[in-house]
């Protein structure tokens, strides 16, 4: 399913992704504020799937001070990323279900849905492969959806379709407790859930696991 979700970002474009942000509540990052406290010390952060550059800001403007890899598999968008963030973080281009990093972090942040986008079994298998990359002690923030609105169409409780003009995007909403047994077979401790609402009133979760 991943696979073949990368053509639906080659064809998007940064502003029709801008948009999608700002229909969800999202343009203005307000996970960031809420991750500060957890993540402020990190050394080195890793966003995986970094799109148009919308939380390397967010960190930039919430005076996050480590250095930031911004990891992109999709072409057109790793170009936008050069032009628009550098200087703020590393553009790192490489798909989550082939790479090893150089450095281990001690930060990763899987952002808006991005888990959603893989099946169940690619889900386990990549959050077990992200807690061997992570630093002993550093977190993995997996941020996702708790009501489908503005974007996406449920197919059933858990399968989403995004259908547009520009392609199609196949997703699979993890329940609560897939998420938490992922990470517990995986190795994670669960360090705490953040539930929050975006600036236009979704309801959305961020679940934080520690590699202790
Ligand atoms: C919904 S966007 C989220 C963008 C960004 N994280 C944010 O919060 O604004 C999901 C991003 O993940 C990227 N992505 C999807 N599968 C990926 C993979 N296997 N490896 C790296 N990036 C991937 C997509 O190209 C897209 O840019």
């Amino acid at each position: 399913m991943n696979d073949a979700n990368i053509e639906f970002y080659r064809r998007i474009g940064a502003s029709k992704l801008q948009e999608l942000a700002a229909l969800q509540g999202l343009a203005q990052t307000p996970e960031i504020p809420l991750l500060m406290p957890i993540i402020k010390d990190a050394q080195l952060l890793v966003e995986i799937g970094a799109g148009y550059g919308r939380i390397v800001k967010g960190l930039k403007n919430n005076g996050f001070q480590g250095k930031v890899v911004a990891q992109e598999r999709c072409p057109e968008l790793c170009q936008v990323l050069r032009q628009d963030c550098n200087g703020d973080a590393e553009i790192f281009e490489a798909d989550i279900k082939r790479q090893q990093y150089p450095q281990k972090p001690d930060v990763l942040l899987w952002m808006w849905s991005g888990i959603l986008e893989f099946t169940p079994e690619e889900q386990q298998s990549v959050i077990q492969s992200l807690f061997g990359h992570l630093q002993k002690g550093g977190i993995l923030v997996i941020e996702i959806p708790r009501e489908i609105r503005y974007v996406g169409k449920p197919i059933d409780e858990r399968k989403i379709v995004v259908d547009t003009e520009w392609g199609r995007l196949d997703a699979y909403l993890p329940s609560e407790g897939e998420l938490l047994t992922y990470g517990a077979k995986a190795g994670f401790a669960h360090h705490q859930t953040i539930h929050y609402q975006t600036d236009t009133g979704l309801k959305r979760s961020m679940y934080v696991f520690e590699k202790k």
